[in-house]
């Protein structure tokens, strides 16, 4: 069998991920007139970002302050997101939706040509700007243009197996990544490394996520030294399509859509009565699942009711919502309301940084959902996704250029053998008879279904660790993974390998965590310990990977508080 031919390449900024934070911040880096290259799995208008409905927020209105922002990020995150970068996401988050709208970013108007905006869940003020309901997509579309325009170099359908560091300076120094279209590998070395690959949700068997979700930056940054944080925080957003488990915006709750059961009728008052449909995600979704247990749903899903609405809003700004209930459920929300449940939409945990994007690895840097800044603590609210990754993403962008510029390893260096670890291993995976071997597409089936099954909206220990026992036989059965295409081209068996690597790495950190935080905060809802715990559990859980003993590792992490009085938890009603 050939060894797959080698490539070197050497760029100041090296990104990976090509979503909102990686090209937001990629645009910090070709404007400043650095050698910047982004790296990503899929081609870039294919990232993530693109599937995002409902909005942004910002406070744009001038009834509107920045510090509700912040308030109602601090509350929705259950008292547990890093103040610092909480505050200066709110502060920064006008500016940086202006910057996209002069970019040309297409977001809706109002009828005196303001950007509109729409109410959103736990906000106290209609603060979502949006682009109809497919915001992530104009939003990215302008950043990819600016990307280009600006000359940014592109390394499409690459994925990334390593992220290389400089032993001697101890810190990243860049990465391996493998070209799907040929099978060649690349070392791809940079002053400055990001990684901005969004997040794990494929971990789930039932989740709104791209294929594309599993997780590796995170999983790679954890393997290259750099640990990740509050992973057992996993949002499930409260209406994703039955079947499909594609995303119904909360943007249609916030035109007004109700909530109903099987008998017709609303059931929020009982859970929420100030905010009803539009209280926080955790919230809503934890309603959702007792009212189906208690037998108010049909076949596992409650309803969403747009009818009341009328055709002519339903076309205009929820477009997109319509066909995909009619392409995916046959169901026309015009005429009927759309069957929906909680489904894994969003992970809170990440690459633990600071709030310029610093991880605990010299120069590897971090922004969007890769990252534990931590915004969103327990929970994030709909809406601070993308207003995260191009805030993060401009800040982090920043912070890199002037850290290459004063501080960036000049020519950073690789180790011989980690290229070689990687020819190994490739070489080992296409020599892996079929005889008692386990094929990735079922191993993953399995995983992703004791996720679903163990590690829901609602968790106990049994359920925990019975969730953990099998992730566990995963990450065994995983030695003898084997592929049927043995070829160099377009190798999506080998691909599926690599990103279940991934898919187990966060999926044990994901169990290990819950069992660990022995509260329920946030999205995390322990039936043993319902209730929270502040002083025990004011802190992030910290997940590292022990290369010894490949597995691993739990501690804490403090949570960054800023001595706002306003700040002081308190208990979250809705
Ligand atoms: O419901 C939505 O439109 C999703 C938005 C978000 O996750 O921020």
């Amino acid at each position: 069998m050939s060894s797959p031919t080698i490539h070197h390449h050497h760029h100041d900024i090296v990104i990976v991920g090509a979503g909102l934070a990686g090209l937001r911040a990629a645009f910090e880096g070709i404007t400043a007139g650095l050698d910047t290259a982004v790296i990503s799995k899929v081609h870039p208008l294919r990232s993530h970002s693109c599937a995002a409905q409902g909005g942004v927020n910002a406070a744009i209105n001038p009834k509107d302050k920045w510090q509700d922002h912040a308030y109602d990020t601090v509350k929705g995150a259950d008292f547990i997101g890093d103040q610092d970068a909480i505050d200066l996401m709110c502060q920064e988050a006008p500016q940086a939706v202006l910057d996209l709208d002069n970019m040309g970013c297409p977001f809706s108007r109002e009828e005196n040509g303001t950007i509109a905006q729409r109410a959103f869940g736990g906000a106290n003020f209609p603060r979502t700007a949006y682009a109809a309901d497919r915001t992530g997509h104009a939003m990215l579309h302008t950043l990819w243009e600016q990307a280009i325009k600006n000359g940014v170099n592109v390394y499409n359908e690459y994925h990334v197996l390593k992220i290389l560091t400089d032993k001697q300076r101890n810190r990243a120094s860049g990465v391996i990544a493998y070209e799907i279209a040929t099978g060649d590998l690349h070392i791809i070395r940079g002053r400055a490394v990001l990684v901005a690959t969004g997040g794990y949700s494929r971990i789930f068997a039932h989740n709104t996520n791209a294929m594309i979700n599993t997780g590796d930056g995170i999983s790679l940054a954890m393997r290259a030294g750099a640990p990740a944080a509050d992973l057992e925080f996993v949002q499930f957003h409260p209406t994703g399509l039955k079947n499909s488990g594609l995303l119904i915006s909360e943007g249609v709750r916030g035109e007004g859509a109700y909530l109903i059961g099987k008998d017709g009728k609303r059931f929020m008052k009982k859970y929420a009565p100030n905010k009803l449909e539009l209280a926080s995600r955790d919230v809503v979704s934890r309603a959702e699942t007792l009212e189906i247990i208690a037998g108010n749903g049909v076949d596992g899903t409650v309803f969403l009711d747009v009818r009341h609405l009328g055709r002519e809003l339903i076309l205009e700004r929820l477009p997109q919502i319509r066909q995909l209930s009619i392409d995916f459920e046959g169901v026309d929300p015009i005429d009927e309301p759309i069957p929906v449940r909680p489904t894994c939409h969003y992970t809170m945990g990440g690459i633990r940084a600071n709030k310029f994007g610093h991880s605990y690895l010299e120069g590897l840097f971090t922004a969007g959902e890769a990252s534990c800044v931590s915004i969103h603590g327990g929970n994030r609210l709909g809406a601070n996704s993308l207003i995260e990754g191009i805030v993060f993403g401009k800040i982090t962008g920043k912070e890199m250029v002037r850290y290459v510029k004063e501080e960036g390893s000049p020519t950073p260096q690789t180790e011989p053998g980690d290229i070689t670890d990687i020819q190994q291993e490739i070489a080992r995976l296409k020599e892996m008879p079929a005889e008692n071997g386990k094929r990735p597409a079922l191993l993953r089936d399995k995983l992703t279904q004791a996720m679903q099954d163990y590690v829901g909206v609602f968790r106990t220990p049994e359920r925990l660790k019975e969730g953990l026992k099998i992730v566990r036989q995963v990450r065994n059965e995983f030695k003898k993974v084997y592929i049927d295409d043995k070829s160099d081209a377009f190798n999506t068996d080998l691909l599926y390998v690599f990103e279940l690597r991934s898919l187990i790495d966060l999926a044990e950190g994901t169990v290990s965590a819950a069992l660990q935080r022995t509260e329920s905060r946030g999205a995390h809802s322990r039936e043993d310990f319902p209730k929270r715990d502040d002083e025990k559990f004011m802190k992030h859980t910290l997940v590292s990977w022990n290369s010894n003993k490949e597995s691993i590792e739990l501690g804490f992490d403090p949570v960054r508080v800023t001595g706002n009085p306003k700040y002081v938890p308190v208990e979250r009603k809705y």
